[in-house]
């Protein structure tokens, strides 16, 4: 089974409700014209959404934070942007931090309402992606005064360890949240930015008796960790999305997204390629890490995309 990841796209308006502004919402808007206007690129999403169409995935994961401030544009964009894909492909969305904004987007129940063809309606939301690998899907954004903190609830939290321990011996479980509850080392973190139940969940992952593979959002930039000797790096094999469309000198043309294979074994490994548009050819040559040369789909004129088993 083929899998395409996709994270956080964070879509804006700079259409302004005066009205609107006066909540949480001019934090993020503040940002946006700060810095975001000048990193995020959305006219990158047509090339990216006809990519992953082009791989003919069995399915989508979607890690959330599509939006900005969870204002109605956001979303609507978000589904005209990819509704090529969403039309196409089965797609799983799970909601991140600025997809429940404010108390208002919440209370109005908006990522719900206009997103419910991709959002599971209860969560935790379990269920087979093949046989022997089954996906968990978790609902960990809530909206915050100041903080972007995010939480899944005691109730969804039990479940979900419910869910965890009833895993086999020779099966696999793909966790899907906006929130990464295990970091790389090295990877900086602060309690504002973090998961409440981060730390339990990585804890019940660890205990799995089954193979563990934790796909998430948040933090904008791409890897995939694999699980190091005991007290170094993440416990459970763990692979960040990355944001598509942030543009940086690393990544002129955005973070791309991922495809994975999913082994008919549990225990075998995931193929996984990293896909990023670039510049030109000559970009092609001087990234590092890239394994395979730049398969078709890009535009000659734009650049190509390079694909790697690592970003
Ligand atoms: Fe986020």
């Amino acid at each position: 089974m083929k899998l395409a990841l996709i994270g956080d796209v964070h879509l804006f308006t700079l259409r302004f409700h005066p009205k609107r502004l006066l909540s949480r919402r001019v934090m993020a808007h503040t940002n946006l014209l700060m810095n975001r206007r000048h990193q995020f690129n959305h006219g990158l999403l047509p090339e990216l959404v006809a990519r992953v169409q082009a791989l003919k995935p069995d399915m989508a994961l979607f890690s959330g934070d599509v939006s900005t401030s969870s204002l109605e544009h956001e979303f609507e964009d978000f589904l005209s942007a990819f509704g090529p894909l969403i039309d196409d492909v089965p797609c799983v969305l799970v909601p991140g931090n600025h997809d429940r904004y404010t108390f208002g987007s919440r209370r109005v129940k908006r990522i719900e309402t206009l997103l419910h063809a991709l959002m599971p309606e209860t969560f935790p939301h379990l269920r087979e992606l093949q046989p022997g690998w089954k996906l968990l899907a978790l609902d960990s954004a809530i909206p915050n005064r100041v903080f972007s903190r995010g939480a899944l609830g005691e109730r969804q939290f039990a479940q979900a360890v419910e869910a965890i321990q009833a895993v086999g011996h020779d099966e696999a479980l793909m966790v899907l949240c906006h929130y990464p509850c295990a970091l790389p080392e090295g990877v900086h973190h602060g309690w504002s930015h973090d998961m409440r139940e981060a730390g339990p969940l990585q804890a019940a992952l660890a205990a799995c008796k089954g193979r563990v593979v934790y796909v998430h959002g948040h933090i904008h930039k791409p890897w995939h960790a694999m699980p190091g000797p005991a007290g170094q790096g993440p416990a459970f094999e763990c692979i960040n999305a990355g944001a598509p469309c942030m543009t940086s000198p690393r990544w002129p043309r955005g973070q791309g997204f991922w495809e994975i294979d999913l082994p008919a074994d549990p225990r075998g490994a995931l193929v996984t390629r990293h896909h990023a548009p670039v510049q030109g050819a000559e970009g092609l040559e001087t990234l590092p890490d890239g394994t395979d040369p730049p398969g078709g789909g890009g535009d000659a004129g734009h650049g190509g995309w390079r694909v790697g088993a690592q970003p």
